[in-house]
């Protein structure tokens, strides 16, 4: 089946890079959110995200008129029901996940596949809830997605191969580089990564050096191009904390608990730079 009508669920950050390089390529996309005022922010986030790339050559006026207007916003999930494939990139919570794919399995072809944007949800488990465990499939972008080559390709227990096929076509076709992996807490991005954004947090939590110190020591000796905790606030807080907290629960393992000051900041709803306030100021 081609895959022509694109579904995603959730127009945050991901959502609406997402959505952005699905139209930028040529698919109808149908954006998702669960309020007006979401739809409005990402389809203001995506204009200027697709102005910054004809200010620099990448794509011309004409196509970013044309990309913008593959996007139909959407509130109601039953506007999905014609789509060929829909991705989810809602809040990391399971429950929340749960829902929607339990949601899209009734309203969704038979045939369609269903994606998770999940940075460590299990996609078994997400499977599970479903009558198409193996049609159901990881599909984890990097954040700026326009930018990131990555997208991490999370097989679940049950994801048959023609659905792994046709998710790493469809990765290339964005003009995105596939990385398969086995589904486990975190797969392997954030396995990796969370517990450094974390360590670095609990480094400055006991005074071993400043927020400015911590991200210097990363940019000069190890030539990352941003600091842990400039990382964190761009990634989100909130979003960081999920997955710590997730990576806790399925790996059991107290090396993967979630530093107090990253629990205080998101309680105080310092979220990092979609709130104007992480570790920095925005
Ligand atoms: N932020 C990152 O750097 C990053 C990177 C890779 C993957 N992810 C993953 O992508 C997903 C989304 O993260 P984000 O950073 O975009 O979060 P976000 O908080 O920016 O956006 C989440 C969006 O989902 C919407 N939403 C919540 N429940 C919904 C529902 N039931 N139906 C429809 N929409 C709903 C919210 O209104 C919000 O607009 C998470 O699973 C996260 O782990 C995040």
């Amino acid at each position: 089946m081609p895959i022509e009508r694109v579904g995603v669920i959730g127009a945050g950050t991901m959502g609406n890079g997402i959505a952005h390089v699905f139209a930028r390529s040529g698919f109808q996309v149908t954006l998702c959110d669960v309020e007006q005022r979401f739809l409005d922010r990402a389809l203001e986030t995506i204009g200027g995200n697709l102005d910054r790339e004809v200010a620099k050559g990448k794509t011309s006026a004409e196509d970013k008129a044309a990309a913008l207007k593959r996007i139909v916003p959407a509130l109601q999930r039953s506007q999905l029901a014609n789509c060929d494939f829909v991705i989810e990139a809602a809040t990391e919570k399971f429950q929340v996940k749960a829902e929607i794919f339990r949601d899209l399995d009734r309203i969704c072809r038979t045939e369609v596949l269903l994606a998770s944007n999940t940075s460590s949800i299990s996609i078994t488990r997400l499977a599970a809830v479903t009558k198409r465990p193996a049609k159901i499939i990881g599909m984890h972008f990097f954040n700026p997605v326009p930018v990131m080559k990555l997208v991490e390709v999370i097989r679940g227990l049950a994801t048959e191969q023609e659905t792994l096929d046709t998710v790493r076509d469809l990765a290339l076709k964005l003009d995105k580089i596939p990385v398969e992996v086995n589904d486990a807490p975190g797969f392997v991005s954030n396995r990796v990564l969370m517990p450094l954004l974390n360590e670095a947090m609990y480094a400055v939590m006991e005074g071993v050096a400043t927020v400015e110190s911590v991200d210097e020591v990363f940019k000069l000796g190890m030539a990352h191009p941003m600091g842990p905790l400039a990382l964190a606030d761009f990634i989100g807080l909130d979003v960081c904390l999920d997955i710590m907290r997730v990576m806790q629960e399925g790996l059991g393992d107290p090396k993967y608990r979630p530093c107090p000051l990253l629990i205080k900041m998101v309680d105080a709803g310092w979220l990092g730079k979609k709130s104007g306030r992480g570790f920095y100021r925005y």
